[in-house]
C-alpha cells in the first residue's frame, strides 16, 4: 500500500496502522513521480490528511493519473478533498471548523463501512468541508459539521472520509482501514515480523552473493538486529566489530560480547580501546571536540579491523525507516544523517551498504529482534549516543575516576527504575556527572567534598521534543540514598526537570 503524504501531521502514522493490519506499505511524497509509483506495483494508494485548505496558494495539488491506476484510492481528510476538488465535486472552506471529537451519522454503508455501526465517534481535523461528492460517488455519511462525511464509487475503486482513522480516537477506524485494505484493495494481510525476516534474509542474500561483511556494532537494538538479520542471511561471511571506546555503561561491553560472540555465535571482534580513546580525551572538555575526537578515534579503530579482515566489501548499517523519510521519503538515493552511521562512518570509506532495517519503523524492528530471539533486555534498551558517557561528564575533563562513578551511578538508577517497572514507559533516563563541580556535605559527622550526580529521565516518542518524566519521589529517595551510601566520591543527587525544548535531553 501506499501512502501518499499530502503534509498531515498524521502521515506516517497512516503508514504504521496499514502495516499493523498486516500489509506493507510506504510512505511517499505526494509528488513522487508516477513511474515510481507504477515501478513498486502497489495494491492501492492512500491519500494524507495536509494542510488547511484546497484553496491555499501553493496546496499540493493531486494529479488525476493517481486515479486512474486501476488500484482503489482511499482519500483521507485532505485527501478526500483533494479528490471531490480534481473530480468535479463541491468543497468549500465552513463558517465553522470540525476540530476534535464528533459524531459519525451512517447513512449507507456501501462497501467502505461494511459493518460499522450507523452511528459512532470519529476524530475530525479540518476547515474544508465537502458538500457535494463528484458525479458517480453515493455519499455514505455525514458528521455535526460535515455533510459528506464519507463516498465511495466502487466502480472507478475511489473512496474517501473526512475523518481521520488512523488516530485512536476513532473506534472503527482501524476496521475501516481493514476493510479497505482487505476486501476492497485485496490485500492477504500477511505481513508480519516473521515475514520481514524471510524477506529481508533473501534480500541479503542476493545483494551479498559470497562477499565478506563487516558490521559496526554497538549493542542497540538496531545495530543488533541488523547484525542478526545478516548473520541468519550469510552466516560466517559476517564479521562483527564492536568498538568498546571506554565510554560504555556499566557491564555492556560483556553484555554485548556474551549476547552476540556466545549465546548467538555470531563472529566477533571486541576492540578493547579504552586507553585510546581516554589519551586522546584527555584535557578535553568542549562537547562538540569531543564528539569529533570519538568519532575520528571510532573510524580509526575500525579502519584497522576492516583492513586485518582484508577489507570486506559490505558494511551492515541500522538505518530505519523514519532516517529514509527524513532524508526525501525514500524517493532518492539514502543520504544517512551522520549520527545515525555506527559511530559516524563517513561517506567515503568503500563499502557498499546492506541496510535490512531502511522499511521499518522503530517498533517494527523491536518485533523483529524478538523475532530474531533476542532478549527483552536487548530489544527494549532505550537509545544511547554514539559518544556514550563522554558526554554525560559534563562541565570538565573525561577522566577515567569519573567516567567509574558515573557509570556506578547510572547503574543504581537503571536498576532501580527496572525493578519498579517503568524502564520501557521511559524514553532515556541516565545520569550526568558535572565535572569539575563539587558540593560540601556532612557524612558521619565529617564535612565532605564530594561530587554531584544529576538525574536525567524523559518521555518522547521520538527524541523531537520531550517531557522530563515524573518519577515517584520514592524512587527518587530510593536511588539518592543508594548513590551516595555506595558511591564514596558523591555526597549529593539533583533532578532535571527540564523539558525539550527548551533543553535538550542530553547535557551536550
Ligand atoms: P538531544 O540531546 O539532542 O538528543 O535532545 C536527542 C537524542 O539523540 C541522542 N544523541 C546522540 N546520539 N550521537 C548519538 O548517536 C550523538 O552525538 C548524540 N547526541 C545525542 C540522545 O541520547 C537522544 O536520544
Amino acid at each position: 500500500m501506499l501512502v501518499l503524504d499530502f503534509g498531515g501531521q498524521y502521515s506516517q502514522l497512516i503508514a504504521r496502522r496499514v502495516r499493523e493490519c498486516g500489509v506493507f506499505a510506504e510512505l511517499l511524497p505526494h509528488d513522487v513521480p508516477l513511474d515510481e509509483v507504477a515501478r513498486r506495483q502497489p495494491k492501492g494508494l492512500i491519500l494524507s490528511g495536509g494542510p488547511a485548505s484546497v484553496y491555499a496558494d501553493g496546496a499540493p495539488a493531486l494529479r488525476t493519473e493517481l486515479l486512474e491506476l486501476g488500484v482503489p484510492v482511499l482519500g483521507i481528510c485532505y485527501g478526500m478533498q483533494a479528490m471531490v476538488l480534481t473530480l468535479g465535486g463541491r468543497v468549500e472552506g465552513a463558517e465553522v471548523g470540525e476540530f476534535g471529537r464528533s459524531q459519525l451519522m451512517v447513512s449507507e454503508h456501501g462497501r467502505l463501512l461494511d459493518g460499522v455501526p450507523a452511528e459512532q465517534s470519529c476524530w475530525m481535523s479540518h476547515r474544508d468541508t465537502v458538500f457535494e461528492p463528484p458525479p458517480g460517488f453515493t455519499a455514505l455519511a455525514s458528521s455535526t459539521e460535515s455533510p459528506v462525511a464519507a463516498m465511495e464509487d466502487p466502480d472507478r475503486g475511489l473512496y474517501g472520509i473526512q475523518f481521520h482513522p488512523e488516530v485512536a480516537h476513532t473506534p472503527y477506524g482501524t476496521q475501516i482501514l481493514e476493510t479497505f485494505l482487505r476486501d476492497i484493495a485485496g490485500c492477504d494481510m500477511a505481513w508480519s515480523a516473521a515475514s520481514v525476516v524471510e524477506e529481508q534474509v533473501a534480500r541479503i542474500r542476493e545483494q551479498v552473493g559470497e562477499g565478506r561483511v563487516i558490521c559496526g556494532l554497538s549493542g542497540g537494538v538496531d545495530s543488533s538486529v541488523a547484525a542478526l538479520l545478516t548473520y541468519r542471511a550469510v552466516g560466517d561471511q559476517l564479521t562483527c566489530v564492536f568498538v568498546d571506546h571506554g565510554l560504555m555503561r556499566k557491564n555492556e561491553g560483556n553484555q554485548v560480547v556474551a549476547a552476540f560472540r556466545d549465546h548467538f555465535k555470531v563472529p566477533l571482534i571486541a576492540v578493547d580501546a579504552e586507553e585510546r580513546f581516554l589519551a586522546r580525551l584527555a584535557g578535553v572538555t568542549d562537547p562538540e571536540t569531543k564528539r569529533k575526537i570519538i568519532g575520528e578515534e571510532f573510524i580509526r579503530v575500525f579502519e584497522e579491523q576492516a583492513e586485518r579482515l582484508d577489507n570486506p566489501r559490505y558494511l551492515v548499517q541500522g538505518t530505519l525507516y523514519s532516517d529514509v523519510i527524513e532524508s526525501g521519503g525514500g524517493t532518492g538515493a539514502a543520504t544517512i544523517k551522520s549520527h545515525h552511521n555506527v559511530g559516524g562512518l563517513p561517506d567515503d570509506l568503500e563499502f557498499e551498504l546492506v541496510e535490512p532495517l531502511r522499511t521499518l519503523f522503530k517498533d517494527e524492528v523491536r518485533q523483529v529482534g524478538a523475532e530474531l530471539g533476542m532478549s527483552d533486555r536487548l530489544v527494549w534498551r532505550q537509545p544511547f549516543p554514539g559518544p556514550g558517557l563522554a558526554i554525560r561528564v559534563v562541565g570538565g575533563e573525561v577522566t577515567k575516576e569519573r567516567l567509574e562513578i558515573l557509570r556506578d551511578a547510572d547503574a543504581i538508577l537503571q536498576d532501580e527504575i527496572r525493578t519498579a517497572g517503568l524502564y520501557r514507559e521511559l524514553w532515556q533516563s541516565f545520569c550526568v556527572l558535572p565535572g569539575d563541580l563539587r558540593s560540601v556535605g556532612v557524612q558521619g559527622d565529617e564535612r565532605t567534598y564530594g561530587y554531584v550526580v544529576v538525574i536525567r529521565a524523559v518521555t518522547s516518542d521520538d527524541a523531537m521534543t520531550a517531557d522530563w518524566a515524573r518519577l515517584p519521589y520514592d524512587l527518587l529517595e530510593r536511588v539518592a540514598s543508594r548513590m551516595i551510601n555506595e558511591i564514596a566520591q558523591v555526597n549529593r543527587v539533583t533532578l532535571d526537570i527540564t523539558s525539550k525544548p527548551p533543553g535538550t535531553i542530553e547535557w551536550e
